[in-house]
């Protein structure tokens, strides 16, 4: 993979870009802060890494990620604490899960040690991008890109690896509403659907375009072949209460191992919620719709967090949630921003400080 010793070496910026930035004002993902962390990939490793200021980069017209799109990335957040600790959740799960969409697009994996070394060393120079508060917090952004030169149809030989970071608050301002799909597919068995791979995204978007111009957020998912089964919603993996049980899809090679959506799963239980992770159709949902035992959709994620969802639109007509007051959704989000937060006692260990 690597080589053994990590040498990390720090560029700083010459003067801070901190003080242009609203901060109580925040676009999701618009703003970037003064570093990044970068790493080339070249006659078969990975080169020394470095942090330096955030700027455009320069590479050629052939390079393989704009012809063959060998791009793949992760989502992840740092956190603040009112006393100005700085705290990262779960990252090994995602530092494994880039790692695991590399091999899936043929990308070389990146050392584990590395990415959590480096993605600490950059969280301590841009410390004071990540401001306090629950809800504001840095988005932090890995990627891989292909860079080899030539348009022959193979693997690139060359890499590079980056961690951007930009200071974010909600992804959403509100509920959303979202429409299943009923046409278009996400992924495929034997696909690259489980992957974080950009071209998931960029396959996306026109169907989303086509639900946003009938007044829906985002899409729903169902499988490719009998569009029968909801699964995920591109952004976010799905939670569905009927009744009192929490239903949630089994993950498999068409949908993404969402790091939230174990960690929901992990606090119903704890909370008492009964969960059932198993198939579930849009059948089951449009009855439980009609006969009054849906009681709430939520979408968990990084950057949604935990997004409840106020209705649904299938084959043209919509359906509205009537949603209890006590929503499962609000229980779970709270104590998911309490150990990310450092507010509460954190029983599973998923907080990690950056020290
Ligand atoms: C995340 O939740 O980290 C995501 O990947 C969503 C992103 C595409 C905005």
């Amino acid at each position: 993979m690597g080589n053994l010793e990590f040498n990390l070496t720090i560029e700083k910026i010459k003067e801070s870009r901190i003080n242009q930035v609203d901060f109580s004002n925040l676009a999701f993902g618009q703003t970037f802060s003064d570093h990044m962390f970068v790493c080339h990939y070249k006659n078969g490793s990975w080169q020394q890494p470095q942090i330096k200021p955030y700027a455009p980069i320069s590479l050629e017209p052939s390079a393989s990620v704009f012809h063959y799109g060998q791009a793949i990335f992760e989502g992840m957040k740092a956190y603040k604490d009112d006393n100005d600790n700085i705290f990262l959740f779960r990252p090994q799960e995602n530092y494994k899960r880039m790692n695991k969409s590399a091999v899936r697009l043929a990308i070389p994996e990146f050392p584990e040690n590395w990415f959590d070394e480096g993605l600490k060393a950059l969280l301590k120079v841009d410390r004071d991008w990540i401001k306090k508060g629950v809800g504001n917090s840095l988005y932090i952004r890995p990627f891989i890109i292909g860079t080899s030169t030539g348009i022959m149809a193979s693997p690139s030989k060359e890499y590079i690896f980056f961690i951007i970071t930009s200071p974010v608050q909600a992804y959403y301002g509100g509920d959303v509403k979202v429409k299943i799909a009923d046409y278009y597919s996400r992924a495929a068995n034997g696909g690259f659907g489980a992957a974080k791979a950009a071209g998931n995204y960029a396959g996306q978007f026109y169907p989303t375009q086509l639900a946003i111009q009938e007044g829906y957020q985002q899409v729903i998912w169902t499988d490719d072949t009998t569009h029968e089964f909801l699964e995920e919603a591109g952004m976010m993996n799905l939670f569905f209460r009927i009744d009192d049980t929490l239903i949630t899809c089994p993950t498999s090679d068409r949908i993404l191992d969402g790091v939230t959506r174990k960690s929901v799963l992990a606090i119903a239980e704890k909370l008492g919620i009964k969960t059932e992770v198993r198939p579930i159709k849009v059948q089951e949902l449009l009855l439980a719709t009609e006969n009054g035992s849906l009681q709430e959709i939520f979408g968990s994620g990084t950057a949604a967090v935990i997004s409840p969802i106020s209705g649904f639109g299938y084959k043209g007509k919509d359906y509205k949630i009537n949603r209890p007051t006590d929503l499962y959704a609000s229980k779970i989000k709270e104590t998911i921003l309490n150990i990310q937060y450092n507010k509460s006692e954190d029983p599973f260990g998923w907080r990690v400080e950056v020290i």
